[in-house]
């Protein structure tokens, strides 16, 4: 169960609308290495998961990660109010608007509806978290290369603390990894999983 706050987890002020920054921040909503297989991923993963302490990690993760969804869609609508259509053609904005106007639906930057083959839940401890690891780098990577790609502050400073908060998981994700390995046979901890002796 989940209690709804009605406001960002980080506040998005953009004055300025820039249709090209929004057509590559989508991708952070519904692109491969997104907030939205993110938050899919460890909100799965989590049923598996043999031990309370870790499946606790994948559900409070996977739950910052929807906040996280939320201020993504927010940052692509208010950089994409009241433009003009010139203001649309001008930036590549077009292909994005012909199917959807400026509603917020979750594509990769370029264009590629989400889909869930973005993400895995294996049923294996080890596995998942190993994922988890990398999805947390390719995440910080893909703000890392938004902000390359943006000079407004207002834009910046969210993408700063969406950034941010990929390291913040990463550290918890290995932390995690630390005590499923304390938990398997030590002489061959990445590859014995004593959930599948219990499932067989
Ligand atoms: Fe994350």
């Amino acid at each position: 169960m989940w209690v709804y706050e009605k406001k960002l987890e980080y506040p998005v002020n953009i004055k300025i609308p820039n249709a090209a920054a929004a057509k590559v921040i989508i991708t952070q909503m519904g692109g491969p290495d997104g907030e939205l297989a993110a938050s899919m991923r460890y909100l799965n993963q989590r049923f598996s998961m043999p031990y309370s302490d870790v499946k606790g990690v994948l559900t409070d993760i996977g739950t910052e990660e929807l906040a996280h969804l939320e201020i993504v869609g927010a940052i692509v609508y208010q950089l994409t109010k009241g433009l003009s259509i010139e203001e649309i053609k001008r930036s590549g904005f077009d292909t994005y608007f012909v199917d959807h106007t400026t509603g917020i639906y979750p594509q990769a930057a370029a264009g590629v509806p989400f889909t869930a083959s973005y993400l895995q839940s294996k049923g294996d401890a080890i596995t998942d978290i190993f994922e988890d690891m990398a999805a947390e780098q390719k995440a910080r990577t893909t703000y890392d290369n938004l902000i390359r790609l943006v000079d407004d502050p207002d834009v910046i400073d969210p993408l700063k603390f969406l950034r941010e908060r990929e390291v913040v998981h990463f550290q918890r994700f290995g932390e995690a990894l630390r005590t499923v390995q304390e938990n398997l046979n030590p002489k061959n901890f990445y590859a014995y999983n004593p959930e599948f002796d219990r499932v067989r």
